[in-house]
């Protein structure tokens, strides 16, 4: 297997290459492509990523990615939502699973639409207006329907929209139902602000959501202080050819740099790439070695410990290199 390895910005740089030390402990034989995007990139040389860039992530089969500084104006695109779009990775799936130090216990996974709503980047710019499109098609809606419909052991489907207000959502929302039915899945609908108020009030109450684009990236960082943090929280866009693997968080510009960004959410991708690619023993592996260090209280500052990202990323190793 050929890994393409974008380590982009801030503490992408730091905690990306723990996750390929983990890769790498389960699964010496694949290749690791390093290319290097983003905005420190932008700010040297004047591109963020080039076509050839893509040429050679399209030549690999799936990515590991870290984060990437947007800058402070649109100058360029976006180098993520370029991946997402270019490897059609229709699909954003963030589970978030309680580990021994959550302050609430859950276990549920947001299917994120990842290719339309306000992320189509169709906008009408002038001095004093700017006009944002929301599109939502039959199509994608469809298929993060099925997505999320298909999720091995699904219990409830939660579909999460504003179909009160907004007539895309109601397409969205008809759409999610239609396919709830037709897989024969228990669904329900929630409205996005009930949603994010039910998500704190009793979190324990979901199982499986899908929502639109804009939506689901929200939620997904109230869902990840639910179990910890974001250093906690991996994700994965899957299409039908390539997948990219990325913790849910940014660059954190506030601790880059320091060496205490904790690799946990990058390392639990790299796991998510191992499920993806149907090595199911090696992610079980990567997840117990996470969840011993986490029990045996090796943790970096943001979840109340003393360790660097370097030594999280040894202790993980280490338990893996011994089981
Ligand atoms: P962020 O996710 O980078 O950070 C939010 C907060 O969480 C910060 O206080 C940060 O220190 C903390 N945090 C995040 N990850 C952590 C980790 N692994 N360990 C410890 N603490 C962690 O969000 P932000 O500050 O709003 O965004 C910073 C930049 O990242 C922005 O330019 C944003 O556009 C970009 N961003 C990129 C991606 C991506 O490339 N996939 C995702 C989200 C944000
Ligand atoms: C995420 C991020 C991205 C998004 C940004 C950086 C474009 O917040 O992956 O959650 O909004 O999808
Ligand atoms: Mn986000």
């Amino acid at each position: 297997m050929r890994i393409a390895v974008l380590p982009g910005d801030g503490i992408g740089k730091e905690v990306v290459p723990v996750a390929v030390d983990v890769l790498q402990a389960v699964m010496p034989e694949a290749e690791y492509v390093y290319i290097n995007v983003g905005n420190e990139r932008f700010m040297r040389e004047g591109t963020a990523m080039s076509e050839e860039d893509l040429d050679t992530i399209k030549k690999c089969d799936c990515v590991l990615f870290g984060a990437i500084t947007s800058p402070p104006k649109k100058i360029y695109p976006s180098v993520i939502l370029t991946l997402r779009r270019e490897l059609d990775a229709y699909a954003n799936v963030r589970p978030f699973k309680s580990s021994a130090i959550s302050p609430y216990k859950v276990d549920f996974i947001i299917y994120r639409e990842n290719s339309e709503d306000l992320y189509c980047g169709i906008e009408e710019v002038t001095d004093d207006q700017v006009l944002s499109t929301r599109k939502i098609t039959r199509h994608a809606s469809e298929r993060i329907a099925r997505k999320a419909c298909s999720r091995p052991g699904l219990q409830k489907l939660t579909i999460v929209h504003k179909a009160n207000v907004l007539r895309s959502c109601e397409l969205f929302r008809d759409v999610c139902i239609g396919v709830a039915k037709k897989s024969g899945v228990p669904y329900e609908e929630m409205l996005v602000d009930a949603m994010a108020y039910n998500l704190i009030r009793k979190p324990s109450q979901f199982d499986t959501i899908v929502t639109t684009n804009l939506f689901g990236d929200i939620l997904s960082d109230e869902a990840a202080a639910l179990i910890g943090g974001l250093g906690l929280s991996p994700s994965a866009n899957i299409g039908d050819r390539y997948a990219l693997f990325e913790p849910v968080h940014g660059s954190a510009p506030d601790i880059a740099g320091r060496g205490i960004a904790n690799p946990i959410a990058a390392v639990l991708s790299a796991k998510m790439l191992l499920e993806w690619a149907g090595y199911r023993a090696k992610a079980e592996r990567v997840q117990e070695a996470v969840d011993h260090i986490i029990s045996h209280g090796i943790l970096t500052p943001d979840l109340g410990g003393k360790f660097k990202t370097e030594d999280v990323g040894l202790y993980i190793v280490k338990n893996l290199e011994s089981t």
